[in-house]
């Protein structure tokens, strides 16, 4: 495929779809992006719970927990993140072509990274789940005592304190957890995938 560096791309004969049909349903990730504290792994739990009960098969891909790992060389300085997330995404993707609904929670600061990855799935394949929390909340919340540290200056480059978080502009789902339940904003996703044919 790629001749310049003498890759070819394998057309394997076992494609997506036969394996989404194997599965019984469609493949997709659930793109969960907000501010650290805002509830995305807790929602995703949620989800993954929900969606386990309905016999789809799943998978969650988590910055606290990738970072431990595939991304343990990575930090988090602008290029850094870009970094993270496109390998992340990489790595959401081939779970999406083995067939899985992928629920991918990751801070995910820079709207140009989010669209990159939408733009290199098929159609409806990515869906951005905004989890809308304000930062007066996130910080007091704290659940990992993180912002008390970004606030002394003992964490640098600290999203929404020292480094910047961008909005999604056009998010297929909203989960405003400033105001609802983690039940709640799971059943919204729920929602969502119902009303548009995913379960
Ligand atoms: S991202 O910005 O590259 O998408 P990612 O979601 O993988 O971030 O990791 C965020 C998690 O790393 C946070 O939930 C928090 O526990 C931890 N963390 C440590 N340092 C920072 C920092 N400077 N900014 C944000 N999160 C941090």
């Amino acid at each position: 495929m790629n001749e310049q560096n003498n890759l070819f791309h394998y057309q394997f004969t076992v494609t997506k779809k036969d394996r989404q049909k194997l599965h019984g349903h469609k493949s997709c990730v659930l793109w969960f992006t907000g501010l650290s504290g805002s509830g995305k792994s807790t929602i995703a739990n949620a989800v993954e719970n929900k969606l386990y009960e309905l016999g789809i098969s799943t998978y969650i891909l988590d910055g606290d927990n990738l970072r431990n790992g595939l991304n343990q060389d990575l930090g988090f300085s602008a290029e850094d993140r870009k970094e993270n997330i496109r390998r992340v995404g990489e790595v959401a993707k081939l779970f999406v072509d083995s067939g899985l609904v992928v629920l991918a929670t990751f801070i995910s600061p820079y709207r140009s990274d989010r669209e990159t990855i939408k733009n290199s799935m098929s159609p409806g394949e990515f869906i951005e789940i905004y989890v809308d929390c304000s930062l007066e909340n996130c910080e007091k919340r704290d659940p990992k005592g993180l912002y008390k540290k970004a606030r002394k200056g003992e964490i640098t480059e600290f999203t929404g304190i020292s480094s910047p978080y961008e909005k999604p502009v056009n998010p297929e789902v909203i989960l405003n957890s400033n105001q609802y339940s983690v039940k709640e904003c799971a059943l919204q996703v729920l929602d969502f995938l119902k009303a548009n044919h995913y379960l």
